[in-house]
């Protein structure tokens, strides 16, 4: 990814982590929604759930201006996902309720390019994680 598309995601995080909970309550909202058989795999309440959410946003943020620094660290979150239960399908339905989420939460603010770098940064990550997930652990 280009300096440009970095610079695109770093602000516009900026702006959803003042309003984190409001994130978080559309996000679960928006994935349950998409697909209601994930709901029992989510045992944390919403103030838990929200700083998961940007923590989330933040690996991907700080993964695109610096992918070798936090490989590890995704790669062992890929192996934690496995272990949830997590199937590598559910990465687009996250994904998806992701970009949503990011579409309400910002607003103008989500132009086409502000979309596009958080659809590459999603893919890259969830191929990564998937990748992890995949491999035996040794
Ligand atoms: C897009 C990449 C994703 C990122 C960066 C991410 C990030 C996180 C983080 C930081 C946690 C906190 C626990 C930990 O560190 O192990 C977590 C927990 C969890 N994630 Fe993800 N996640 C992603 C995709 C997914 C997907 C596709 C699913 C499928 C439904 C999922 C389901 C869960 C569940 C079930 C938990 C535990 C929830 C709980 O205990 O209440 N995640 N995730």
């Amino acid at each position: 990814m280009n300096n440009q598309e970095v610079q695109n995601l770093q602000r516009s995080f900026e702006l959803v982590e003042p309003i984190a909970e409001t994130a978080a309550s559309l996000f679960y909202a928006r994935l349950f929604e998409l697909d209601p058989s994930l709901r029992p795999m989510f045992k944390s309440d919403l103030k838990t759930q929200g700083e998961k959410l940007m923590s989330t946003l933040k690996l991907v943020v700080v993964g695109l201006d610096n992918p070798e620094k936090i490989i590890p660290a995704v790669q062992s979150l890929g192996k934690r996902h496995a272990s949830y239960g997590v199937q590598p399908q559910h990465y687009e339905t996250v994904g998806a309720a992701l970009l949503w989420t990011l579409e309400k939460g910002l607003g103008e603010a989500f132009t086409p390019e502000v979309e596009d770098a958080w659809k590459n940064a999603i893919t890259l990550l969830s191929g990564l994680m998937l990748e992890a997930a995949s491999e035996p652990s040794y």
